[in-house]
């Protein structure tokens, strides 16, 4: 079957309209923090890692998100929730700048949530979201990976999704020792143009944290995904996998095998892990220097800082 073909046959065309964003995860790698805190509330200078994650789907195109929350989550829930009080002492006080800034969050898209009650794993997770999406296709953004808003994926991969009906990728590329980390993916070139200037490969397999010797490629699967509506029938035949938990990349895996094309697009630009301490960090500086408001004295401050460090390791 060609791919045209294939995507009449799965009946696509269309661009995925909804996102899912699991966030129901215990976040151990930021413990103590996250102790009572969503890792997804930490705040990226002034706004919290999820609110860049929501304004990247909204500028996407996307008007539907569906939050997975878990035990001890609900905040995040409220903060795209309006403030009444809150709003009128800032419109009293004709702070015009800060009420935009506390309306915003709840403007960005409708925010939907759902609970998972026991955090089983993020094919266990994404499963939640079935009776939300339908049989369509949707995105899923991790609520912890921070993307450059600068250099934005997501368009071109609903893009791709619309013309393939399948699965797609994000991948970035990592140094063999980093492969143990990330589900790793065996590629193949792609058919040619199918989205302008995005590097595109065809999957051809996925191995979940695999050691250098033994990983197929240098490409790791990152938290952006766009997916057939088909993939809630392929979680519910996953067992539990790596640590127990039911994974999405094994759920993938069991479509691929079926024959379901997936492809990846290659990413280029800033990423961060804001789920662990370093790429939070990371998140925050660039997003500070990046600032207009803030960014030329940072800089300034950040560049004596390193500055006095003089070489010295620690
Ligand atoms: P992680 O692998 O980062 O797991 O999940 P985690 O539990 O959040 O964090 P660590 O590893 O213990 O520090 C990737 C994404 O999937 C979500 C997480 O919230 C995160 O956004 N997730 C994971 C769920 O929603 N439910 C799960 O059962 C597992």
């Amino acid at each position: 079957m060609t791919l045209d073909e294939d995507a009449n046959h799965a009946n696509t065309g269309r661009r995925a309209v909804k996102a899912v964003i699991p966030a129901a995860g215990l976040a151990t790698r930021f413990l103590p923090a996250t102790k009572a805190v969503p890792k997804e509330l930490l705040p990226v200078v002034d706004r919290p890692v999820l609110q860049y994650i929501v304004e990247e789907a909204a500028a996407a195109g996307i008007s539907d998100v569906l939050l997975i929350t878990g035990r001890g989550k609900t905040s995040m829930v409220d903060h795209f929730d309006r403030q009444p009080y809150l709003e009128s002492r800032l419109e009293e006080k004709g702070d015009t700048e800060r009420l935009a800034a506390v309306r915003r969050p709840s403007e960005l898209a409708e925010i939907y949530t759902c609970r998972q009650g026991e955090p089983l794993g993020l094919g266990h997770a994404v499963s939640y979201a079935e009776s939300h999406v339908g049989g369509e296709s949707f995105a899923v953004l991790l609520g912890d990976e921070f993307m450059d808003e600068t250099a934005p994926l997501l368009p071109a991969m609903l893009d791709l999704q619309a013309k393939t009906g399948g699965i797609v990728l994000a991948f970035i590329e990592v140094k063999p020792e980093e492969t143990k980390r990330y589900g790793i993916a065996s590629v193949e070139p792609a058919e040619a143009g199918l989205v302008e200037g995005a590097e595109v490969v065809k999957v051809t397999g996925l191995v979940e944290k695999p050691k250098a010797d033994q990983a197929p490629s240098n490409l790791a699967v990152v938290g952006r995904y766009v997916l057939p509506g088909k993939i809630f029938d392929a979680i519910r035949r996953t067992k539990p996998g790596s640590g127990n938990e039911i994974q999405l990349t094994d759920a993938m895996g069991l479509l691929l095998d079926e024959g379901v094309p997936a492809h990846g697009i290659i990413y280029r630009g800033l990423r961060y892990d804001t789920g662990m301490p370093l790429g939070y960090l990371q998140a925050v500086v660039q997003l500070a220097c990046q600032r207009d408001d803030l960014g030329p004295e940072f800089r300034q401050w950040l560049g004596e800082f390193v500055g006095g460090f003089g070489g010295r390791s620690g």
